[in-house]
């Protein structure tokens, strides 16, 4: 996604007493960072605008989250959403944390000592080139490395037929089982997913929602050799 610069992204998220500047530096922690450390943590990836964790965050405050974006400009915006919905209500932020960082290095932030409950992944960018699919959040290598910390379901949400045909294959051959899976989530009974900008821009331009919970399981040989000739591949 094309965003334009915005030169106040970086002070304002240097000033933001929720926005985590070093976050390598909780790993292994993260709950201790949370004014009541005995709650579930949800961490959402690619949070983008911030809609979904800031709605998520004040409709749940018996939840931690942890929203990441690559794009301190979108962090910026997050911020900035997250700040109004609680100021709204007058709460102080304090089951929210935000930070900047390549997903791709998501192990250099968490470790099994973190134990998310739940990971959101929410329209991912589809990378359809070929050459490109090992970028998508849902790829192997990611997901091997999500398992590492998470304890619980990822909740995967796209408009993209191909990214989510192949993201069930991925689930799949990484171990983990789909327990729940709509084509059109809005036309099912499922409302606890919180709409994000993405997906109401996809709903108004009349395209369906794909939706998919998905949990680790045991990883059978014959998917674990898949691991290793994915992991090798990634290296
Ligand atoms: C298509 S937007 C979706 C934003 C939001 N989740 C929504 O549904 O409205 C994808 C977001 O993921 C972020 N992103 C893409 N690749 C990333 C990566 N490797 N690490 C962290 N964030 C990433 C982008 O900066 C962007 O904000």
């Amino acid at each position: 996604m094309r965003i334009r610069r915005k030169p106040w992204a970086r002070p304002e998220i240097a000033a933001c007493p929720f926005c985590v500047q070093n976050p390598c530096e909780f790993k292994g922690k993260w709950k201790s960072i949370f004014k009541n450390s005995q709650l579930p943590l949800h961490i959402e990836l690619g949070c983008g605008k911030g809609g979904f964790v800031s709605k998520s965050a004040i409709l749940n405050p018996d939840i931690n989250y942890i929203a990441i974006d690559i794009k301190p400009e979108m962090l910026a915006l997050a911020k900035r959403k997250t700040e109004e919905a609680f100021k709204a209500q007058e709460r102080s932020v304090d089951n929210v944390r935000l930070f900047v960082y390549n997903i791709d290095k998501i192990d250099e932030v968490f470790d099994k000592n973190d134990t998310a409950e739940r990971i959101y992944i929410n329209f991912c960018n589809p990378w359809p080139r070929n050459t490109h699919k090992k970028r998508r959040l849902t790829y192997h290598r990611y997901l091997m490395k999500y398992r590492e910390f998470l304890n619980g379901e990822i909740w995967f949400k796209t408009d993209d037929d191909d990214l989510f045909k192949e993201s069930l294959k991925y689930f799949e051959q990484t171990g983990f089982e789909v327990t729940y899976k709509t084509y059109d989530l809005h036309s099912t009974d499922f409302t606890q997913s919180v709409v994000t900008e993405h997906e109401k821009m996809f709903v108004e331009m009349g395209k369906s929602i794909k939706f998919l919970i998905a949990k680790p399981v045991d990883i059978t040989y014959e998917q674990y050799q898949k691991n290793i000739e994915y992991r090798s591949e990634n290296k």
